[in-house]
């Protein structure tokens, strides 16, 4: 007779990769959260940029009841209607021409990369291979966008990391030092840096990083991971800055929570990528492509993006206010509904107080707390939470 083995029980078959808070969830509505006790949270962290529309939404719980009714999983050797409509409709939506379709944020940044090297070989010559990131950076965990992540407990363990990717400090005239126009395939940045720090990237900076880039044929890459989607108060962070990137990653919210990538990209990368030249099994599937359907159409809303614009001037200015009332607060960053809050002790002992006392908010760094409601969040939600976060401040 066969053995069978039991896992352990409970946690301890986890691999133990995360610092789990002692809170087991079990239940959403709105923006809050519920434990196994019946205790609630107010979620400001939206299972870090993800649940932009909150829990139990109705609309994203039809829509997945409707998908479900279709077809989960084809593969990609077939057409299928929802993948071709969502690309037409973010085509239709921001500067790109064309859209590839995989799993997570770091795939799309390793796919983005790799288009990059393809378009820069195919029209530069073999030499132009290097992928450039910006000081503070977070791309992912895999091994090229881990090249491109600028933090050294991430990297350190996995040594030798992908060759060929540097980070370079935010600053123009470096770039101009490093954007060697014979070996640099891309920069890739993000508009907002999230994990670190919550830093929004000069516009000014970033308007010449884009004309640096023209200049030296380099593929200009935005992570909007976690910015993008409505995060801003724009749908994309670059329309506030008016450039447009050659290509754009997004993941987090784009399928309602289910997991899902997009990589957006410009007619002239698209031209040089061939049948066969890259691939995924899941990517762009009927069903989660359904739902990031119904996602873009609730965060493109016009209404929504004037609600996170107001709303997060309102949380900056009533950030600067606590920062003015109480020496704990160090510095003030972030826009719309994505924020960062320095303070003068470790960021995870506030996101600890904080959750005893209620609110659910993240760290970015050792020394940020960061706060990234969900989109839907009211005036009142928004200001009962900020009165939490000041009173464990
Ligand atoms: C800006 C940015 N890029 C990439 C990633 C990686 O995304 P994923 O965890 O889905 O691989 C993240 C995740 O936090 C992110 O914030």
């Amino acid at each position: 007779m066969a053995t069978i083995t039991m896992a352990p029980a409970g946690a301890d078959a986890l691999l133990g990769l995360y610092k789990r808070a002692p809170v087991e969830l079990v239940r959403g509505e709105g923006v809050e959260l519920f434990d196994a006790d019946g205790r609630a949270y107010l979620d400001f962290t939206s299972g870090i940029a993800v649940n932009a529309l909150g829990y139990g939404d109705p609309g994203l719980r039809d829509a997945m009841h409707a998908a479900a009714d279709g077809l989960i999983h084809v593969s990609n050797l077939f057409r299928t209607a929802p993948g071709e409509q969502l690309a037409a409709r973010l085509v239709e939506l921001s500067f790109a021409r064309k859209v590839f379709f995989c799993n997570s944020g770091a795939e799309a940044n390793e796919g983005a990369f790799k288009f990059a090297r393809k378009w820069a070989r195919t029209t530069e010559g073999a030499a132009k291979t290097d992928i450039i990131a910006l000081r503070g950076a977070f791309h992912g965990r895999l091994f090229a966008s881990l090249a491109a992540t600028d933090r050294p407990t991430y990297r350190a363990p996995f040594r030798p990391l992908a060759g060929g990717v540097s980070i370079v400090e935010r600053d123009i005239e470096d770039l101009a030092i490093v954007l060697d126009a014979d070996t640099v395939a891309a920069l890739v940045l993000e508009p907002v840096q999230g994990e670190g720090g919550v830093r929004v990237l000069d516009h000014g900076f970033v308007r010449e990083v884009r004309a640096l880039t023209r200049e030296r044929k380099v593929a200009l890459i935005f992570d909007e991971i976690q910015c993008g989607m409505g995060r801003t108060g724009s749908l994309f962070a670059y329309e506030q800055i008016g450039i447009e990137p050659d290509m754009l990653t997004l993941a987090k919210p784009i399928a309602g929570g289910l997991p899902m990538g997009a990589v957006l990209m410009s007619d002239q990368i698209a031209a040089a990528m061939n049948a066969g030249d890259h691939g995924t099994t899941f990517g762009g599937g009927p069903f989660v492509v359904s739902i990031a359907l119904h996602v873009l159409e609730r965060i493109a809303d016009p209404s929504l993006l004037t609600h996170v614009t107001s709303e997060g001037s309102w949380v900056g200015s009533q950030l600067r206010a606590i920062s003015d009332r109480t020496c704990r607060v160090r510095a003030i960053r972030g826009v719309g509904f994505m924020w960062g809050v320095d303070v003068g002790e470790p960021a995870g002992d506030v996101v600890a107080r904080a959750r005893d006392a209620g609110l659910l908010v993240l760290t970015a760094g050792d020394h940020t707390v960061r706060i990234l409601p969900p989109l839907i969040t009211s005036h009142d939600d928004l200001a009962r939470g900020l009165a939490i976060l000041e009173q464990v401040l």
